[in-house]
């Protein structure tokens, strides 16, 4: 596993502000499969592509872009990230949260990331979206082993309030704001690329999991350990496997996760609204 330093991080940071000028990010947005489309929406956008930022890994997974969207949206300075990296790629956990804290370290204060993801929960719907409560990880080793990096957050931190309360304060007025039915959960991250067994799932669900999926703890925890307030949103594409008596598919994935895009899009942006810089 790779070790990134300290200086690597501010090469990469560097390099950005170089692209930058006196632009300075508060708001990182991650956004996962068929949701990228944000981005485009950013006012007067700086893009800058994975491939031109020193030490940065690319994402390979289909209908992700690759790329840094700097700009203007709802107001507030952001970073959209169109498309993340995964570890199903064959990225450690450092390389896929590289971007955090190098986003970081050019100002940003609050992580907003989406993902895709299986509902577990059998009350929910697909096309429901779910705010993240809380995670379960136990898969993999964790983003922070390594030597710890004491300008981003201490060896062991305390990790009891991963998505920062007040973000989900505003998440559920804009949600209510908007009449979109707002589910609440705890997203389990696997490792992927198969998707879990029925077995897995059920596992999940015993363990207090709403949702299955593949990405966003890695990030989040990076985030939460570097002082980041973090607020996650999973789009449920599917149901997990084995709660229907169907086979999954990326395609289905994919559609759903574009059936969707519109809603998802304008809450994501009305949260951008209510939250402070
Ligand atoms: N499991 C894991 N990841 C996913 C799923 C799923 O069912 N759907 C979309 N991403």
């Amino acid at each position: 596993m790779e070790n990134y330093t300290y200086e690597q991080y501010r090469e990469s940071a560097e390099a950005l502000r170089a692209r930058l000028g006196s632009f300075a990010p508060k708001v990182l947005l991650i956004l996962g499969s068929g949701l990228g489309a944000l981005g485009d929406q950013v006012e007067d956008p700086i893009v800058v592509p994975y491939a031109e930022v020193p030490h940065m890994k690319r994402s390979t997974a289909p209908d992700h872009k690759g790329q840094f969207v700097f700009g203007r949206l709802s107001g507030k300075d952001v970073a959209v990230m169109q498309g993340r990296l995964h570890t199903y790629e064959g990225w450690s956990f450092a390389d896929v949260s590289y971007p955090v804290r190098v986003l970081r370290l050019l100002g940003a204060e609050t992580l907003i990331v989406t993902n895709a993801a299986g509902a577990v929960n059998r009350e929910f719907d697909v096309g429901d979206i779910m705010l993240i409560t809380d995670h379960i990880k136990l898969f993999g080793v964790s983003p922070l082993c390594g030597p710890n990096i004491d300008e981003f957050g201490p060896r062991f931190p305390d990790i009891s309030h991963v998505y920062t309360p007040v973000l989900r304060e505003a998440a559920r007025k804009a949600a209510e704001n908007l009449d979109i039915r707002l589910r609440e959960g705890v997203y389990m991250y696997f490792p992927g690329p198969q998707y879990e067994t029925p077995a897995e799932v059920r596992l999940a669900r015993t363990l207090g999991a709403d949702a299955v999926g593949m990405s966003t703890v890695p990030e989040a925890i990076t985030a939460a350990h570097c002082g980041m307030r973090v607020l996650g949103f999973t789009l449920c594409t599917n149901m997990a496997a084995g709660v229907l008596d169907q086979p999954l598919s990326g395609e289905e994935v994919i559609a759903a996760g574009q059936a969707a895009g519109p809603k998802f899009t304008a809450l994501v942006k009305a949260c951008l609204e209510q939250i402070d810089p």
